[in-house]
């Protein structure tokens, strides 16, 4: 009998490619030591007997990559919606980030987070702390025993923030950061660190340059913003006279993808000129369509990326956006792609469903390794998803359904939930 082996039987459903799904419905994924170990339509002799739970006519899907997400900012989604990025910050974001400081306020607001986020569709997650050392450790302990899987980053910011939410000094924010660092690197078995500088305009030259040096001593991937706003976009120009675009800001201290994996959050307004440096450095882009619209930020044309070979995956950008399923971003993001296609550019055709749920699985879940995905080999994170709540007397094909669920679901279909191999719901 095989250890650590078991079947799942259901509809399911991944992303063969961008543009094709894979679809069969009544048949069994087998997992294998936390890996995906194929598809069948029948139970081959070699499985024979291994447990297997029957979804029947559930949805199987990869389990979804949130590639951009502050949790601190949970406590307040859904305020503010009617300013733009950086009156946002100071008003909401960096007032409410200041008391994380209180670690009792940390714990009751990272708590609601940790679990609202299991509850969810994602399985998988890039997220900003504060700039607090004891809190975003906190986080990564709550975190860690929700069995998703997750970076996490302190975030640096040293200007530019307020008397009561930035670093004393560049040297005090990289001191903190190396602490953090040797505290939590081999700590948690779900939970790592991510270097987090907040953006070009919280982060001084000299706060770069020793974020760089950490970065190349203890070979951690990165996450920041960029080039999400034309207010912020305009400032970083005058902060960096010496740049071409925002992207430089960070590449001229090596913190732009290369050997160390990057997300850019955003690129609503990158040009193509900074677009031919990600590709080159292999930058994420963690395209937010609902913090775009909620903040009036814009429509990046996340398509046009995809189709030049960038790595684009889906975040929800709490509290820019202000829904946690990665469901609903790729609702949201071929919504807005029509919107661009008959307002900005009627060469740039929409987003498929196939399309945006590529980037819901496997375009952000490639940031974790083999994830995102069914094929043989890949980390088994899969979600079960049901349609109780939204019954009809409709027959309708899995397709149909599927494209339902994205428009439609929320936490109550979801029927169980694994992250390599582990039942977590
Ligand atoms: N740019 C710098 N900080 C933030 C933030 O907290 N949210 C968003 N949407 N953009 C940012
Ligand atoms: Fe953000």
């Amino acid at each position: 009998m095989l250890t650590d082996t078991f079947a799942l039987k259901g509809t399911i459903c991944y992303s063969i490619s961008p543009q094709e799904l894979s679809i069969t419905p009544n048949s069994y994924l087998i997992c294998s030591q936390g890996k995906c170990a194929g598809i069948f339509p029948v139970l081959p002799e070699k499985y024979r007997g291994i447990p297997c739970t029957d979804y029947k006519d559930d949805l199987i899907i990869p389990g979804l990559t949130d590639l951009h997400v502050h949790a601190p900012q949970y406590t307040f989604r859904a305020s503010g919606m009617d300013l733009e990025l950086l009156d946002w910050l100071n008003t909401y974001a960096f007032p409410q980030e200041a008391r994380y400081e209180n670690l009792e306020f940390a714990r009751s607001a990272y708590s609601i987070f940790a679990e609202d986020m299991k509850k969810s569709p994602n399985t998988r997650a890039c997220i900003f702390g504060t700039l607090h050392v004891p809190a975003t450790e906190l986080l990564m302990e709550l975190m860690d025993k929700t069995g998703l899987k997750t970076m996490i980053g302190k975030v640096n910011m040293d200007r530019n923030g307020s008397p009561i939410l930035q670093e004393t000094s560049a040297e005090a924010s990289a001191q903190a950061t190396v602490t953090w660092i040797e505290d939590t690197l081999n700590r948690f078995e779900n939970t790592m660190p991510i270097l987090t500088p907040r953006f070009t305009p919280a982060c001084t030259d000299q706060l770069m340059a020793k974020l760089s040096q950490i970065q190349k001593k203890y070979h951690l991937p990165m996450q920041s913003h960029l080039s999400e706003n034309f207010g912020e976009i305009e400032w970083v120009k005058e902060l960096c006279p010496s740049t071409h675009f925002y992207g430089e800001a960070y590449h001229q201290f090596q913190l732009f993808g290369g050997d160390c994996p990057t997300i850019m959050a955003h690129c609503v307004h990158s040009s193509e000129e900074e677009l031919a440096l990600m590709k080159k450095q292999g930058v994420y882009v963690a395209h937010c369509p609902q913090s775009n619209t909620n903040l009036s930020s814009g429509i990046a044309p996340a398509r046009h990326y995809l189709e030049a070979g960038l790595h684009v995956g889906l975040g929800s950008d709490i509290a820019g956006g202000t829904s946690l399923s990665i469901l609903r971003a790729m609702a949201d993001a071929i919504q807005v792609s029509k919107l661009y296609w008959r307002l900005v550019d009627s060469s740039a055709k929409p987003l498929t469903l196939e399309e945006a749920f590529y980037l819901g699985t496997e375009g952000g879940g490639s940031f974790f390794g083999k994830v995102g995905s069914f094929r043989e080999g890949y980390e088994f994170d899969a979600v079960i998803l049901n349609s109780s709540t939204i019954p009809t007397p409709l027959s309708l094909s899995p397709k149909d359904r599927l494209e339902r669920l994205v428009y439609l679901s929320d936490d109550r279909n979801i029927t169980g939930k694994y992250v390599s191999g582990r039942k977590i719901l």
